[in-house]
């Protein structure tokens, strides 16, 4: 598609002004009705710059073609040690353990409402949950696979809703770049980082980390926007890894 095709496909002004009205009505409901959405809110405020993704949607078996895909690059590691970064309620945690039925799982999660109903999940002794700093992911790793799935973003639906052109104020690169190098850092030798459904590209953070993509066949153009190190917005969307190794 050339640039003027991307130009006609973008929502009116009028278009945008109705679904960020619409937003805004769903998220007030949302505040009123549920209790998660509520401890979203919370966690913002009480966490305040050490939060990614603020909202906690997810649902199981959400990234199945890059699970099967992990799992294969993995299949020479008995007993891999995996990390979920951003685990909402476990759903993540839970899929994965129907793909790597001999691993270690562990769930990070900064929202305390979360973290206790991952908590509450029906027992396996070969997972845990932890509160997401440093010295706790730490203390499990290093790992052989980190899945970071919607958690270096920030409402991206917001995002297109505004029309922002720089998202350098809403989501800073630094706070993205800083997420990446500390998921780096507890990467087992030969460890893998998946990353999807983030606002910048992994690429332009891992220039001083021992990180490079893996080059496979899912290798393909963002679905959604992705923004430069200046919080520029990258048009079109530009072809993206979503797997990298640790050298
Ligand atoms: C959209 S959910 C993604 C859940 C799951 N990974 C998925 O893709 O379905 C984003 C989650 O990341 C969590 N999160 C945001 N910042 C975080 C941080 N610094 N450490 C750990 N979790 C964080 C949020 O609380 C939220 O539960």
């Amino acid at each position: 598609m050339n640039r003027a095709m991307e130009r006609d496909r973008r929502p009116t002004p009028l278009a945008r002004r109705a679904a960020w009205l619409k937003l805004r009505a769903g998220r007030v409901r949302d505040l009123m009705l549920s209790g998660r959405a509520r401890s979203e809110l919370w966690t913002r405020w009480r966490h305040g710059a050490a939060v990614h993704q603020d909202v906690s949607l997810s649902f199981p078996d959400r990234y199945a073609a890059l699970f099967r895909l992990t799992q294969r690059l993995l299949a020479g590691r008995s007993a891999p040690r995996i990390l979920s970064y951003g685990c909402a309620a476990g759903e993540e945690v839970v899929s994965l353990r129907g793909y790597f039925p001999e691993a270690v799982l562990v769930g990070a999660e900064i929202n305390p409402v979360l973290l206790r109903a991952c908590r509450r999940l029906p027992a396996d002794p070969q997972r845990h949950f932890v509160k997401s700093t440093p010295e706790r992911i730490a203390a499990h790793g290093p790992y052989d696979a980190i899945f970071a799935m919607a958690v270096f973003t920030r409402r991206p639906h917001e995002v297109e809703a505004r029309g922002m052109h720089n998202i350098a104020a809403h989501y800073p690169f630094a706070h993205f770049a800083a997420g990446i190098r500390l998921l780096a850092e507890q990467l087992a030798p030969g460890g893998l980082l998946i990353v999807e459904h983030a606002l910048y590209r992994v690429e332009d953070a891992i220039a001083d980390l021992p990180l490079e993509p893996v080059m496979i066949a899912g290798n393909a153009r963002a679905k959604h926007a992705r923004f430069d190190r200046d919080g520029n917005r990258i048009e079109p969307n530009p072809q993206i890894s979503r797997i990298f190794r640790r050298r």
